[in-house]
């Protein structure tokens, strides 16, 4: 069930059997030569899109602008700074709070997110902690978040599909997820060298200057609409079971 595709009073009978929604969490950020610029955003959405029938869950809008600054050297990639990504995700955690969500659980597609996405859930915990005591007792309020690609079991068919080049950006398990989900989008583009080189990197002009395709250890030519279902169908099994213990957990 999707928020943006449901009616209020639809979204309130939802939350009468349930106080959980998902929120899809990813960046706009270049993704090497074959790989579509919102591929981060687009794997969460796909799988969580996969994952509706099999499970009872509603599904929020996609946090689509993520921490990018590193990638800002190559055409299109958008950024968020750390401070305004939390302010940001502390009002869409309260404006679900208003209506009596009390777990939220953010499906992260951009490992550039998980520090920020964690200091985003102290920060929204250390205002309820420093409150003044108060008589009304504030809602059950729990945070979760998950890199799509750490469902268990996801990890194990990316290898199996991509025994080598899967990478670390622009891996060809997420450029594979987004084909399938845009069959329409797909690239045939020769890469050099095949699999790109590793290693760190600090501001947009040293990435560029490191990686100068946009690619981390990928060879994403490999990607196939395929191999891309194959992953999606893994990852939603293993989101609705991962769902579904979040939303029961005592
Ligand atoms: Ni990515």
């Amino acid at each position: 069930m999707r928020l943006h595709l449901s009616t209020w009073p639809e979204v309130e009978t939802y939350l009468n059997r349930s106080r959980t929604i998902l929120i899809p969490i990813g960046s706009t950020e270049q993704h090497g030569p074959n790989g579509l610029v919102g591929t981060d955003a687009l794997c969460p959405e796909i799988i969580a899109s996969a994952t509706e029938d099999l499970t009872d869950m509603l599904v929020g809008p996609t946090f689509s602008v993520g921490i990018a600054q590193h990638h800002l050297g190559f055409a299109g990639s958008m950024t968020l700074r750390p401070s305004t990504m939390i302010a940001v995700m502390k009002d869409w955690t309260d404006s679900l709070i208003r209506h009596g969500f009390e777990r939220i659980f953010w499906l992260n597609g951009h490992g550039g997110n998980v520090a920020t996405i964690q200091a985003a859930f102290a920060e929204i915990y250390s205002e309820r902690s420093l409150a003044p005591p108060s008589n009304t007792k504030p809602n059950d309020l729990r945070l979760k978040s998950m890199n799509w690609w750490e469902l268990p079991s996801v990890m194990d068919v990316c290898r199996r599909e991509f025994p080598t080049g899967d990478g670390m950006h622009a891996t060809a398990s997420e450029v594979a997820v987004t084909y399938a989900g845009y069959p329409d989008q797909v690239r045939s583009v020769e890469m050099s060298p095949k699999i790109a080189p590793v290693g760190g990197f600090r501001d947009a002009d040293d990435y560029r200057s490191r990686f100068p395709d946009g690619r981390i250890g990928s060879d994403p030519s490999q990607a196939t609409v395929e191999k891309g279902k194959t992953i999606i169908a893994a990852a939603a099994n293993s989101l609705a079971d991962t769902f579904r213990r979040f939303a029961d957990e005592a």
